[in-house]
């Protein structure tokens, strides 16, 4: 995402706002809402879903890109989070993103007042283990 798209950076983050208003934080009352980009200019959104057995939640930015997934999508350009503290995405869903990622996916950190940071998944998680470091199947 250049300079030029700036619009689109405002779209995607727009998206990321509205899907945190479905998020089920029950537990946690943290809402969190993500956007993700497709190559080819779709949009895939996600929302954290909280269960009262804790580690079976699920934060929204994976949300979003299994949905991508499922529907047959395999490149992305950028991902919008919205949260009230202005959180990057957890150590997880930054592993899970590398998966499909490359360092220079654009991670857009956003808050509902409308604070932006941008950050590459490369910074966000330099040096990452992927599939290039298994060796071949025996
Ligand atoms: N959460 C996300 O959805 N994304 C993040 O990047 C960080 C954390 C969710 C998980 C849990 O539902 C709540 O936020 C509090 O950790």
């Amino acid at each position: 995402m250049t300079e030029g798209s700036s619009r689109k950076k405002e779209d995607l983050i727009a998206l990321a706002l509205e899907a945190r208003k479905k998020a089920y934080a029950s537990y946690s009352h943290f809402p969190v809402g993500a956007a993700l980009l497709t190559e080819s200019g779709q949009v895939y959104t996600g929302c954290n879903v909280e269960n009262a057995s804790y580690g079976l939640s699920i934060c929204a930015e994976r949300v979003a890109l299994f949905k991508a997934v499922a529907a047959g999508e395999r490149r992305f350009k950028a991902i919008a989070v919205v949260t009230e503290t202005m959180a990057t995405p957890c150590g997880s869903c930054r592993q899970v993103l590398a998966e499909f990622g490359e360092d220079e996916l654009q991670v857009i950190v956003a808050d509902p007042e409308g604070q932006v940071k941008i950050y590459t998944l490369g910074e966000l998680l330099p040096a990452s283990f992927t599939s290039k470091h298994l060796p071949p199947l025996r």
